[in-house]
């Protein structure tokens, strides 16, 4: 796949502090942008740091595969993640989650990259079923569903936004196994 214009993609191993500070300044714009991504305002760097540290000694304990997007000058502007550490009952299972891309590198096809990164990561993961969750009515989930991801349904009153409106959430899946 033909990724975006100086856009890199890059499977990290480890976290460092310059990939916390890089995914928290890209998290932090999403939701002042007001994505329901988890957090409520205020969103703070404390917050976002918190957050990623969590994820970065998730990923050391190898619970999940984390994808970034770097522009030109080597700046995190997009992410997402598969969560690995699924029951033991579902071990061909993954979650495809926190899927963000900063506001300044939207609608370039960033996201499209890091989808199908995530995609190809999963299945070398041994993970053939991927389920996600996301807003109703959503930029990202035009692009699920674009992507060939199934639709379940949808669950009201699911999460709020981050001023504390309600918000539904769609689910989906794709088997990878075709
Ligand atoms: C949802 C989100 C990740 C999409 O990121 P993105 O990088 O803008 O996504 P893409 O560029 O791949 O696709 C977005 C749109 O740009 C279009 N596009 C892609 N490349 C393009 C290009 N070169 N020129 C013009 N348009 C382009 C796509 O067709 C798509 O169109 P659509 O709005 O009709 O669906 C981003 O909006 C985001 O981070 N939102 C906030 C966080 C969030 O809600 N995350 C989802 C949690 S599940």
């Amino acid at each position: 796949m033909k990724l975006p214009s100086g856009i890199q993609i890059r499977c990290l191993q480890t976290m460092g502090e310059r990939e916390i500070q890089g995914l928290s300044d890209v998290l932090i714009d999403c939701v002042e942008g007001g994505a329901s991504v988890s957090f409520m305002f205020p969103m703070t760097r404390a917050k976002a740091e918190a957050f990623w540290r969590g994820v970065a000694a998730s990923l050391a304990r190898g619970e999940r595969i984390v994808i970034v997007a770097e522009d030109e000058a080597g700046t995190i502007v997009g992410t997402a993640q598969v969560i690995l550490n699924v029951p033991e009952n579902q071990p061909h299972r993954g979650d495809v989650a926190k899927m963000l891309v900063h506001r300044r590198a939207r609608r370039r096809g960033v996201a499209t990259a890091l989808l199908a990164a995530a995609e190809r990561s999963a299945l070398a993961a041994g993970r053939t079923l991927l389920v996600l969750d996301t807003v109703t009515g959503s930029d990202a989930e035009r692009l699920y569903a674009r992507q060939g991801w199934e639709r379940c349904g949808e669950i009201p009153n699911y999460a709020l936004w981050p001023d504390g409106r309600p918000c539904a959430t769609t689910i989906f899946f794709k088997s990878l196994r075709s």
